[in-house]
């Protein structure tokens, strides 16, 4: 079992300091989702991540700095629509796709000439990050392709064997992890949908381009098909479909974007929002995922939410989820 620190705590966020730079992984609270941390400067650390998560060598890491001064050190080419997005929306929600210095570990990108870059916006992240004094790499903390953690307990249960520290920062307020923007093409393009909507972004810089989110995309090799996965069957209704009846004896849990009143049949009805609100459902998402996980239903089916805004990060992952 790990220890949860409580990360309102200085002395906790020493512990937690002091472990990431004897070299020792620490999973954190994030705004997105809780993170599994590595000095991303030290190899060894960053290679204990791939190993605890069992991720493939070829997923590369968000890399995380307390402020945009101290991130921006390890992008090279940084350029105006760069600056502008830093500038809006760190700390916050959003990972920027740079040139990469050199200093940066091929481990931590996969051997890409690039770096994903971050400045969370969660008060414990960010006093952990100012207590280290050096880059964090930290992918979610959870095993490769489950789905992502949205509390302590969630690391807890998840990876609670195999790390010694989760600082626990409450439940996390987005809930979806963070948008992932490419800029080291002439295009902009958003890998990840996120937190950051694509709208927001474009109020910014203008037009981007949306990698596919039913189609794995090289540019990102994070974006597998199959991801954030519960081991219950999900299935997600088309737009507007109507919501089928479970057969006699199959033991289904229904999932809705808002509440209201259904068919009765299902072993269980779980609403992502009372009132159908975007950033209710994401904050809410994967524990509800999870919550059905652990019921041992046959099936869990899933109602689209509509394809703007946050929804489109929701929908990101739930395709992905349903994904077979
Ligand atoms: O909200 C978040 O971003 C959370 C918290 C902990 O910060 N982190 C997170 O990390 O979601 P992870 O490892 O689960 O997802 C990282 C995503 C992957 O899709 C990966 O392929 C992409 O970022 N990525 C990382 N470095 C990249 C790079 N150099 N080029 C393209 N994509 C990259
Ligand atoms: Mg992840």
């Amino acid at each position: 079992m790990a220890r949860i620190l409580d990360g309102s705590d200085p002395h906790a966020i020493a512990t937690a300091a002091a472990a990431l730079c004897a070299g020792e992984l620490v999973a954190f609270a994030t705004e997105t989702v809780y993170g599994l941390g590595a000095d991303a400067l030290n190899e060894r650390a960053v290679a204990q991540v791939f190993a605890v998560k069992n991720r493939p060598r070829f997923d590369p890491l968000i890399v995380h700095l307390p402020d945009t001064e101290s991130a921006l050190q390890y992008a090279r080419d940084v350029d105006s629509r760069a600056l502008a997005l830093a500038e809006r929306f760190w700390p916050g929600p959003l990972t920027l796709v740079l040139q990469k210095k050199p200093i940066v570990p091929d481990l931590v990108t996969a051997g890409l000439d690039s770096v994903a870059l971050r400045v969370p916006a969660h008060p414990v992240a960010l006093a952990l990050l100012r207590a280290v004094e050096r880059p964090i790499a930290a992918p979610s903390a959870n095993p490769f392709g489950y789905v992502s953690p949205t509390t302590a307990m969630h690391v807890q249960e998840l990876l609670g064997d195999k790390i010694q520290f989760i600082l626990d920062g409450g439940p996390c307020a987005v809930g979806v992890e963070s948008t992932v923007c490419a800029l080291t093409e002439k295009d902009a393009v958003i890998l990840r949908p996120g937190g950051v909507t694509v709208e927001e972004i474009e109020v910014m810089i203008g037009p981007v381009q949306l990698a596919s989110s039913t189609q794995a995309d090289s540019r990102s090799p994070g974006t597998l098909l199959q991801h954030y996965s519960p081991r219950v069957v999900l299935q997600l209704l088309p737009a507007g479909a109507s919501i089928p009846r479970p057969s006699a004896g199959e033991r289904v849990g229904l999932v809705l974007f808002a509440d209201r009143p259904v068919e009765p049949g299902n072993a269980a009805v779980e609403f992502l929002s009372e009132h159908g609100d975007f950033v209710e459902a994401a904050a809410n998402l994967f524990a509800v995922l999870r919550r059905l996980d652990d019921l041992g239903l046959d099936l869990v089916v899933i109602e689209s939410v509509p394809e703007h805004g946050l929804g489109r990060a929701i929908m990101d992952r739930l395709r992905r989820a349903a994904a077979r």
